[in-house]
Order: structure tokens, then sequence, then C-alpha cells
């Protein structure tokens, strides 16, 4: 039994998250191409104060607005090929049934018990305050502006109580203290367990989680308080109004982690429709094994709440695998920095193989956080990805298709060969080893040395060039089923990452292959050197991508200000530059010249209409390069085509300069804001004019962004400041 922490349903999957989905979806993949049992299972996190909160500003029910994100999770999720088995969510009936379940078995044990706490109540409000709706200073580490459960900054977790300088979110009066009942958790009495739990661990938990687990249960563990006031998006706890006075409701984290149980329950009545399956053959039984993956935010209630509650509901401990944070341009992403991507915005602009890929290379069961840069991950897309197993089973297949349609045989191995697949076997075993350990980085780093060694050996093996004698034939065709067996074996490691990629190679081998294993394809146990047969014509197996986002590197847009009417963080023109080859005459008229641009192999050669004549001669303007929009709508100038516009710096009312860019520039280059820049749709030409270019310092600003171009800023030195770009 595999997991991902669950979503919270109340905003859009980002590729934050995509990290820890793909990792879980990478080991089940694994597990499964293994041929285990193995289920990967996950649900969306529908309560709590934040969804109640934003429910409301919205004039929605919590339920309807939570439902509304957990279809939309599973949708996004699904674009990154996420397996799951099953993807349900906290507020189902299994999920309310076996909560209460869990408080009840744990109250009748004595773990449970009801106490008078001071709790922050706002008066002008009238109603308490739950842990989102206060805000203050973390008690343990001093970090001011933390929410009342958790320290963003170092994970503690505490009362609300406890927090330093309290303010109401809701009316920003400070809060008074109201007595309240609540239920409370003996996790105190966890303390040696725990510990034993971790002095036993071994290498099932990583050595950074394992301090940090220490230090936590060094410090004492407090009790926890499970229980919370109205109003509040949750389970009501039976029986409270009698007992506490007022109706309690579940801490989400009491039902949230509850909620892997209760989907692995749906699970197995929904998609199994099994009578006898239940949660506990994937829980408890002897055989049986949970795995989580989390985040590195969340491990105080997966690494002590979590494994508390389960000793005491005597159900077996899982392991726990808890991985860093994505940051884009070496910080947390950030909306105002334009650098936070949707699942679904990643995918429109780049698809997910090279995403799935990005994050495999770097995941190595380590804590540390993983960088998204746009530059390494074309890189590491085009330069690796492609090029090198694309490359391989690409070429290998196609050439095989082609040349020898009546197949091949299984390769008789001689010397070279032998000494190849003895050092694949080796590569394979450690590939192997890897996925199990659940380092990808690892795995993919052997990967790609058997496409190398494949690479080398296609190129020496030269197959392309004739062979004079039949004995020297015969060699070639065992050589070359030696690289179709390496494809097919690189295609079946590839499988738990790139899923589609694999499906793409197995087609090439027809029916046999993409049937075996009750249609599952080629599983694990087919790694080897012994195919033989025909081999068809493969499909284009991965594309290369290119970037037009650029990570920002800019000091001075945090602080901008968002104004309405345009969006700050996109600047809609595609601006790339191109060579004038040809000017004439407007056929029509006296001011304008027609002129034909170059702007490089990608978007070609355009012909664009400029009202220069006044500024310019023909001469001025032939071989120069210079700045164009290239994504306006096209138009007919007094009966003339024009795709495409010049810019120029105007300094006063007939004073224009063309904006001139360095002769050693490749053509088609694009120049962009020090920000995420979006350029993607065709631009109408009143949009454009709305987005103010001025001259400054003798760089081209729009608001506080400077234009670069290959990372530089663009100089255009003898231009007057307040000069306009149009
Ligand atoms: N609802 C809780 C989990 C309950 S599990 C019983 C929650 N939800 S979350 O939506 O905030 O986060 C879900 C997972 O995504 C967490 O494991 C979290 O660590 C992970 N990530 C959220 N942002 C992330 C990054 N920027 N990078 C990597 N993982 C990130 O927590
Ligand atoms: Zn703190």
């Amino acid at each position: 039994m595999v997991t991902a922490a669950l979503p919270y349903a109340n905003g859009t999957v980002h590729i934050g998250h995509l990290l820890e989905y793909l990792q879980a979806d990478f080991y089940t993949r694994f597990l499964k191409l293994l041929g285990k049992d193995a289920r990967y299972i996950c649900a969306s996190d529908m309560h709590g104060t934040p969804i109640e909160i934003k429910a409301k500003a919205q004039n929605q029910s919590p339920l309807a607005f939570a439902t509304k994100y957990s279809k939309e999770q599973q949708a996004d999720l699904a674009l990154f090929e996420i397996n799951f088995d099953n993807f349900s969510n906290t507020h189902i009936k299994e999920n309310q049934y076996l909560a209460i379940h869990f408080f009840q078995t744990l109250k009748a044990k004595g773990l449970i018990y009801l106490k008078e706490t001071q709790q922050m109540y706002d008066e002008e409000a009238q109603q308490f305050l739950p842990d989102r709706f206060v805000k203050g200073t973390c008690p343990k580490c001093q970090t001011a502006d933390q929410y009342g459960d958790v320290c963003e900054s170092c994970g503690a977790t505490y009362n609300t109580t406890d927090l330093i300088n309290p303010i109401s979110a809701l009316t920003r009066t400070t809060p008074v203290m109201r007595s309240s009942n609540h239920y409370f958790f003996r996790l105190s009495n966890f303390q040696k367990q725990l510990q034993d739990w971790l002095n036993n661990s071994n290498n099932a938990l990583q050595s950074e989680v394992k301090n940090f687990v220490q230090n936590w249960i060094n410090q004492g563990l407090q009790d926890w308080c499970i229980s919370r006031d109205a109003p509040y998006f949750g389970f009501e706890i039976p029986g409270s109004e009698r007992e506490a006075g007022n109706i309690k409701y579940f801490y989400v984290w009491l039902d949230a982690p509850i909620g892997y149980i209760s989907s692995t329950q749906d699970f197995c009545q929904n998609t199994l429709h099994s009578l006898t399956t239940s949660w506990k053959d994937y829980w408890s039984k002897e055989d049986s094994h949970v795995q989580h993956f989390i985040g590195k935010d969340i491990m105080y209630f997966h690494l002590l709440f979590w494994p508390a509650i389960l000793i005491a509901m005597d159900i077996p401990l899982p392991t726990i695998t808890v991985h860093g944070f994505i940051t884009v341009d070496g910080k947390k992403m950030s909306k105002s920095r334009g650098t936070f991507f949707t699942a679904r915005e990643f995918y429109e602009l780049y698809g997910n193989s090279g995403l799935r890929f990005y994050f495999a290379k770097h995941l190595d069961r380590s804590v540390t956080d993983i960088n998204l840069d746009f530059h390494d991950f074309a890189a590491v897309t085009n330069n690796v990805l492609v090029a090198n197993p694309g490359n391989f089973c690409y070429r290998t297949l196609s050439f095989v298709a082609k040349r020898y349609p009546q197949g091949l045989p299984e390769p008789i191995l001689d010397a070279q060969s032998k000494d190849l697949v003895q050092k694949v076997r080796g590569e394979i075993e450690k590939v192997t080893a890897a996925y199990a350990n659940q380092n990808t980085k690892a795995a993919v780093n052997h990967l790609l040395k058997i496409s190398d060694l494949g690479n080398v050996y296609f190129q020496n093996l030269e197959p392309w060039a004739k062979r004079e004698t039949s004995e020297a034939e015969e060699i070639l065709v065992h050589s070359l089923s030696v690289m179709v067996n390496l494809a097919r074996n690189i295609s079946i490691l590839i499988k738990p990452i790139l899923p589609e990629f694999s499906a793409k190679i197995e087609k090439c081998f027809g029916p046999q292959d993409q049937l075996a294993n009750d249609s599952k394809g080629l599983l694990w146990h087919n790694l080897s050197f012994s195919w033989s047969g025909v081999v068809k014509t493969p499909q284009r197996l991965v594309e290369k991508i290119e970037i037009t986002q650029t990570k920002s590197n800019s000091v001075a847009k945090e602080s901008q200000s968002v104004t309405s009417e345009v969006d700050t963080s996109n600047f809609p023109a595609d601006l790339r530059v191109g060579e004038i080859f040809h000017v004439e005459d407007h056929p029509d008229a006296d001011k304008l010249f027609v002129m034909q641009v170059n702007l490089g192999d990608q978007i070609g050669k355009r012909q664009i209409v400029a009202g220069l004549k006044d500024a310019f001669t023909k001469e001025q303007l032939l071989h120069k390069k210079a700045l164009f929009v290239v994504n306006l709508e096209s138009a007919v100038i007094r009966g003339v085509e024009s795709s495409g516009m010049t810019l120029v710096a105007q300094e006063s009312k007939d004073r224009y300069n063309l904006l001139w860019v360095d002769e050693n520039l490749e053509l088609g280059t694009a120049a962009l804001f020090e920000t995420v820049t979006k350029i993607s749709k065709e631009l109408n030409f009143k949009t454009f004019t709305k987005f103010k270019l001025k001259v400054e310092s003798n760089t081209i600003r729009w608001k506080n962004h400077i234009l670069t171009i290959s990372g530089n800023k663009l100089q255009v030195p003898g231009i007057k400041d307040g000069a306009k770009i149009r």
C-alpha cells in the first residue's frame, strides 16, 4: 500500500505537489512491474478551517467548494499519468465511520480525555478562533506571522494559546481567552513506544528524519488536542454536545490520515468489488506493508501523532519517506515572482515526460529541496532524455524496422557483445536496486550508462556501411539483435518513470510483448537478451522542448504594485531578434515601407509593413538586426499583409530610433523582461498598446522590469530617458 499525502481541497495542484505524487507513482509502478500486488491510494483532504474560510469568501458551502477542487485535482494529476488505484476524499462516509470508530476505541482504552482549555475568542466576531484564524509569533523559533497550529518556518506544532502576540485574522483585534472543553489524545503515553520505533527503524527512516523526531521526543511529548469548536468543516464528534457543553468537530489532522485507510476501504468495495477483502488486508496482514510519501512540512503529524494512533489501534507501523520542497529559482515558488506554476499550466507548456524525467533524475531519498531551473530543465530534457535513451532506442528500432522487415534472430554473442551484455547486466542490477531504494536519481544515472553503451556500440558498428561477405552480414545481424534487445530492456527499465515512452517501444515488438503478462506489457522478469522477431517502425518517442519561460533574477519586481488592468507577471508580446533583408516602398502609401525580415529557423521569414519612411532611408534599415513583435495578429495595411511589428524608441514627435541589437545575436533570440514572461497567445494591437514601455538609463523598462536578451540587459545607448517604445 503506497500513499501520498492527501492534497487539501482548497487550491489547484502545482508542480511542488507533483514531486510527491510522482515520487510515489515511480515507486508503485516499479513494484507493480516486479509483479507485486502494490496499490497507490490517495484522496482529497476536505476538512479544516482554510476550506471553511475560502468557501465562505466565495459564498459556497464548504462541501461544494471542496468537491469542486477534488475533481480538479484528479483531472490535473491525471495529466501527469499519475496512476492512482484509488482517489477518494476524506468526507466520504467510510472515513466518518472510521474516524468515529478510532475515536471511540481510543476513548474506551482511556487514551482520550476531556479537559477545560482556554481558547482564543474574538469578541467582535463572537466566536472561538480556530488555529488558522489566529496569527502570531512562533513560540519555538520566534518567526513572526505564523498560524495558530503549525510554524511554517521550523515545522513545530503547538497550541494556539502558545503563540506570542496573537491577533485575530477575522477582525484584527487581540483575542480574549474563554474556556471551552476539548478532547485530548494521550500522546505523552507513547514516548517509549515511539522511541523504540525510532531505535529499531534501521534504514527505514532517513537519518535526517530520525534526527528531527529524536529532538521532538527529547523535548517531551504533549498530549494532543483533537477537537475544534464551530464554525468548522469536519465531522461532528458524537456525544460531544452532552459531554463537552457544545458541539465539537474532529480536528482535520485526526481524520485526514485515517483517509489513507478509508480510501483503501473505498478501493476494496468500489474497485475490487470484494466482500471479503478489506483495508486490513493491505494494512495489517503479516505480508502487508504500508509506505507513506510525505513532504518535510508534515513530518510531525506523520512521525508522532499518526504512529501513536496506529500503535494504540494495534495497526502495524508504516514506512515513511520524506521529501524536500520544489523551489524555482532557488526560492519558494511565488505568484508575485511569477515562479508559481500549476500542474496544468506546466503541462500545457511542456507536456509531462520532461518533468517526470527531471524529477526522477533529482529524487534520491534525501530531504533536501529540489530546485527547478528552467534552463537545466530544458538541458535535461533535450540533451539527456531525448539525446541519450530517446535517440538510442529510436535510431536502433527505426533502422532495424526499415532494413530488416523479415525480422532478426535471437542474438548469438561474439566477444564484443558478450562484454557489452555483461556490463549492461551489471547496470540493470544497479537500476533495480536503486528503484527499490527509492533512489530514482541513481536509477536514471545507471540507465543512462546503458543507453550510452548502446549509442557507442551502434556508432562503432556502423550498421549502415555495406558488408562485403555473408559472414560479415551474419555478424551484423546478430549485433543488431543485441541492440534491439538493449532497447527493449531500456524500455522496461524506464517504464516506472516514462510509461508512455515504454508503451511506444513495446508497440514495435508486436502483440506478444504488448499483450504479455495479462496486457500489462513487459515486466521486470522480461528483461533479457533472448528476444527475436520483427520490429515495427517506432513513433517519435519524446519531443524536445523549448523554454518560453525564463526565470527571474530581478530584485525590483517583488515590490511592484499589482494593477488590476494588466497582469503584471505576464508580458504578452513575444519579442525576437530579426534581420531586415529587404526593404521597398509601399505601393500605395507615402510613409510606409514593406520590409522582409528573417527571424531565424524557428519563426522563419516575415513581411512587415512599417511607418518608418520619415525617419530612415532604406539603406539605414537594410541588413540590420532589430527587435520585432512576432505574435501580433496579422493585418492587411493598405492592401499589403503585415505579420509583426518592429519596435522603435520615440524621443519626441518626430525623433525615432530603431532598437538595434548586437550583430552577433542569433536570429530568433527572445528578448524577455526579467520575470517569468508568458508568451503564448496571439496578441492584438490594441492590447499591445496598453503595455507602456519606456527607456530609462539606457535600458528598456516595463514597470520595474528590465528587458534582457540572452540573460543580459539590453543596452540602448544614446536614447533619452523617458523615450516611449512603440
Ligand atoms: N492535507 C495535508 C496532508 C494530509 S495527509 C493525511 C497537506 N496537504 S497539501 O496539499 O498542503 O500538501 C500535500 C503534499 O504536497 C504534502 O506532502 C506537501 O509536503 C507537498 N507539497 C506541497 N508543496 C510542495 C512543494 N513546493 N514541494 C514539494 N512538495 C510540496 O499537507
Ligand atoms: Zn517556528
